[in-house]
């Protein structure tokens, strides 16, 4: 095979739009585990102190847009190979069960077209912490969340103290 032909092959490989997965067996709580749980953990608690937890608070992030937005544009959320629906339906996973009573009423749903939008432009990784740090403090002086949204999460600490806690 010459090079182009490779270098073609490659390009149509990587361009191809996730496969729909069988409605049967694939749920949002599935694609959660698989994608997410490594590192937030089965049920939303993260192993390292470098990961933020999920269970109890992840809905506080849909108390105003740039919340909304910021989980919307994760990296590691946009780049998954799920279809606009299936992402929705595992940010709604996130949000409304695993996050228990954190959202705030009246909070609505991801949806596929809203999805669709947001991972066209996922959020820059070199300032990532830093931003996260302004969300959260809008988040906890606006909408009253937690200061521990803000507290428990320790993305500096190297691999020794994660070892240690
Ligand atoms: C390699 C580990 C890793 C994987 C895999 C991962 N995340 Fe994360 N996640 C993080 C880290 C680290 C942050 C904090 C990012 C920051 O500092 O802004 C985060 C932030 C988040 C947040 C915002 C919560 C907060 O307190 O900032 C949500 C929601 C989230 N991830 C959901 C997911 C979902 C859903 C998946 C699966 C598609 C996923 N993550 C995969 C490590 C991971």
């Amino acid at each position: 095979m010459s090079l182009l032909a490779l270098l073609m092959g490659m390009a149509a490989l990587s361009t191809g739009a996730p496969a729909a997965p069988p409605a049967d067996h694939l749920t949002p709580r599935s694609n959660y585990l698989e994608r997410c749980g490594g590192c937030h953990g089965v049920q939303g608690r993260a192993f390292a102190p470098t990961v933020p937890d999920l269970r109890d608070r992840a809905g506080w992030f849909l108390c105003d847009a740039t919340g909304r937005d910021y989980v919307a544009r994760l990296p590691n959320i946009v780049f998954s190979h799920l279809t606009d629906a299936d992402l929705a339906g595992m940010l709604n996973y996130v949000a409304f069960d695993l996050g228990g009573t954190s959202a705030p009423k009246g909070a609505k749903r991801y949806t596929a077209a809203e999805v669709a939008v947001s991972r066209r432009e996922p959020l820059s990784t070199t300032d990532l912490e830093s931003y996260r740090t302004q969300v959260v403090k809008t988040l906890i002086a606006r909408c009253g969340a937690p200061e521990a949204l803000a507290s428990d999460y320790a993305p500096k600490l190297g691999p020794k103290e994660s070892a240690s806690r």
